[in-house]
């Protein structure tokens, strides 16, 4: 007989810049389908990429403080740019764990012999975060790092086409098509939305990792252990959705990843007016 105390039914927070931690979430309901999430999409200040670490840090802050008023058992910054420049800040302030992204998303390059392409905002691969974290579990494995800013806005546009984005990678990429790396890894959470592109790009040659099922991985193995209490599954799980600018792009973008299972989302301010 289960007690009490050996569960938590309390929901799961995820926040990202925009749409980009969705692919975090979306693993996560595959992985933990017992689990209630609460999401925060910050699109009224999507990009965070191309931010000073200062007001990353004041914005991802501001988006835990407000996933902490949700009652939330667990916080996760779906957001490589956060995860590398915020974690420590986040993880003194707030009274809930908080884990990032960055860790798990490397684990998964390690061991692998040759080069890891590691690509990410402007931020995130300045921080040397992803750079530092491979080399230190796994010192022999080659790291490039390389910042792809258009991304996100294709991103969150939800461009598709072929013209346009092969045109992009090209820019980025277009030095490897003739020595590819073993692997590319998507260190940014909006890039699993081109995991089927970056695979034509490389002829389906190259092994692409994303950081956004590491993460989700990493997240089913804290609840396995007890590290955190999972869900008790009594009811049914629920899932929402919150943004801090109008709901339309993010719905269409959403509905994608959760078909019906997103009906709505909610317009939320997280910023307290008094403090700006
Ligand atoms: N999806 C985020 C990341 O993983 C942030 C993208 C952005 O806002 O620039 O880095």
């Amino acid at each position: 007989m289960t007690s009490a105390k050996e569960h938590d039914d309390r929901p799961i927070g995820v926040f990202d810049s925009g749409i980009g931690g969705l692919t975090v979430m979306s693993e996560l309901t595959r992985q933990l389908p017992r689990e209630s999430i609460v999401y925060l999409g910050d699109t009224a200040r999507v990009p965070y990429g191309d931010k000073s670490s200062d007001t990353i840090i004041r914005y991802a802050l501001e988006d835990a403080s407000f996933l902490e008023k949700c009652n939330v058992k667990l916080i996760i910054a779906a957001c490589n740019t956060v995860s590398a420049v915020a974690l420590g800040e986040l993880k003194k302030k707030i009274s809930v764990p908080v884990c990032g992204v960055i860790e798990a998303g490397a684990a998964s390059a390690s061991g692998i012999r040759g080069t890891v392409a590691v690509i990410g905002t402007k931020t995130t691969i300045s921080s040397g975060a992803y750079w530092q974290e491979i080399k230190r579990i796994s010192p022999y494995t080659d790291v490039e790092c390389i910042a792809c800013p258009l991304l996100v806005p294709l991103a969150e546009e939800g461009i598709k086409s072929w013209n346009i984005l092969g045109g992009v990678f090209d820019i980025y990429l277009g030095k490897y098509l003739a020595n590819m790396p073993q692997a590319l890894l998507l260190g940014c959470t909006h890039y699993p939305l081109f995991t089927e592109e970056f695979d034509r790009f490389f002829s389906g040659k190259v092994k692409i990792i994303s950081s956004a099922s590491a993460a989700a991985e990493y997240v089913k193995k804290l609840i396995n252990s007890g590290d955190v209490l999972a869900n008790s599954g009594r009811k049914t799980p629920e899932y929402r959705f919150c943004v801090t600018d109008t709901t339309e792009k993010f719905l269409s973008s959403a509905s994608r990843f959760f078909g019906d299972r997103i009906s709505s989302a909610e317009q939320v301010t997280i910023t307290n007016s008094e403090q700006l």
